[in-house]
């Protein structure tokens, strides 16, 4: 079973809007709300993949039942840490072709929640083969508290995928305890490397994913949107091209890549599959409406135009 983390989870809201009348009333009619944080977008993405997977975090209040009624209604296996405060909403205003969110910060969390968590966490490591962690901390968490997660893992031997940035992926790179996988996109890698990447140059992506920083990660992932992706595993180096597609919606690619990633370790996949899986899921999420949905009747024909080489370091 894959265990999924999202600590900041959220009920998005889109309000589909022909015209944004600033400072004026807007009536909606399609309104959609669904489960969101970019842990639940990895979980739906596992879930349609076919495999085991429990969505953990935490949640509070109504707008934490409501996420819970959601992810059933997906028929999606939870088991939260509830807390008393309130999770958050965020909304999507869709209009004249943009998107104008409003994103609530979330809940401040004690230190009691942190404890509480942690120890909640800890019970549902004995079912779990595979973690992922997606996502940032709500407020209240040390920034430092993925290492702390990730360590307890590393102990009970089970591998962690992290897609996080900023302060907290800082903090676990600088740390002791690794995760087995990270996913950046090359902004995000620039950004914690800080160095300059050109994705159509080898030796520059070669050189970022050898950086210091990022040493004993057996798998660095770098999402690179349109143009595929780099990934260093176990020491190879690939390059993944994908098809061009017509995009509608891209947001949460990412987090269906990392669903992909998470499959193909939960069934030892050879990494070239593993791979072109990830890929595959990030694309047919590019190609729906829905943040984070993937239309799985589409995957095969779009796996097999996935091309994963080897590159070799000079
Ligand atoms: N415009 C696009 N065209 C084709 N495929 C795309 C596009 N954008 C994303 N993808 C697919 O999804 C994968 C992940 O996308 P990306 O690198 O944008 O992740 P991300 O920035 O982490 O996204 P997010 O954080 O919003 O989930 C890509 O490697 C690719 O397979
Ligand atoms: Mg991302």
């Amino acid at each position: 079973m894959i265990l999924t983390i999202t600590m900041n989870p959220s009920v998005d809201i889109s309000y589909p809007l022909a015209k944004f009348n600033i400072n004026d009333i807007n009536r909606v009619k399609d309104v959609r709300k669904t489960a969101g944080g970019k842990g639940l977008n990895v979980t739906r993405g596992i879930k349609y993949s076919g495999i085991d997977v429990l969505a953990s975090g935490i949640v509070g209040g109504t707008t934490g039942e409501y996420i819970q009624k959601k992810l059933t209604e997906n028929d999606i296996k939870y088991d939260f840490y509830i807390t008393k405060q309130e999770s958050r909403n965020c909304i999507a205003i869709l209009h004249e072709g943009n998107q104008t969110e409003i994103l609530e910060s979330g809940p401040v969390l004690t230190e009691q929640d942190v404890i509480h968590f942690f120890n909640h966490y800890q019970t549902l490591l004995s079912q779990a083969k595979v973690i992922t962690i997606s996502g940032s901390l709500p407020q209240g968490f040390p920034v430092n508290f993925y290492v702390q997660l990730i360590e307890k893992a590393n102990k009970n031997n089970i591998p962690v995928l992290l897609d996080s940035s900023g302060n907290m992926l800082h903090e676990v790179l600088i740390s002791q305890n690794k995760p087995y996988l990270i996913k950046p996109n090359k902004s995000e890698l620039q950004q914690i490397l800080q160095v300059n990447i050109d994705e159509q140059n080898i030796d520059s992506l070669i050189s970022a994913v050898n950086h210091p920083l990022l040493d004993n990660i057996a798998f660095v992932i770098v999402s690179l949107g349109k143009n595929g992706a780099f990934a260093r595993c176990h020491g190879q180096y690939y390059r993944v091209t994908i098809p061009r597609i017509n995009v509608v919606n891209p947001v949460g690619s990412g987090d269906v890549t990392l669903a992909g990633l998470a499959v193909g370790i939960h069934q030892n996949e050879p990494v070239e599959v593993m791979l072109k899986r990830a890929m595959t899921m990030g694309m047919l999420n590019t190609m729906e409406s829905q943040t984070g949905f993937v239309n799985m009747q589409n995957y095969d024909g779009y796996f097999q135009q996935v091309v994963v080489q080897q590159v070799m370091d000079k």
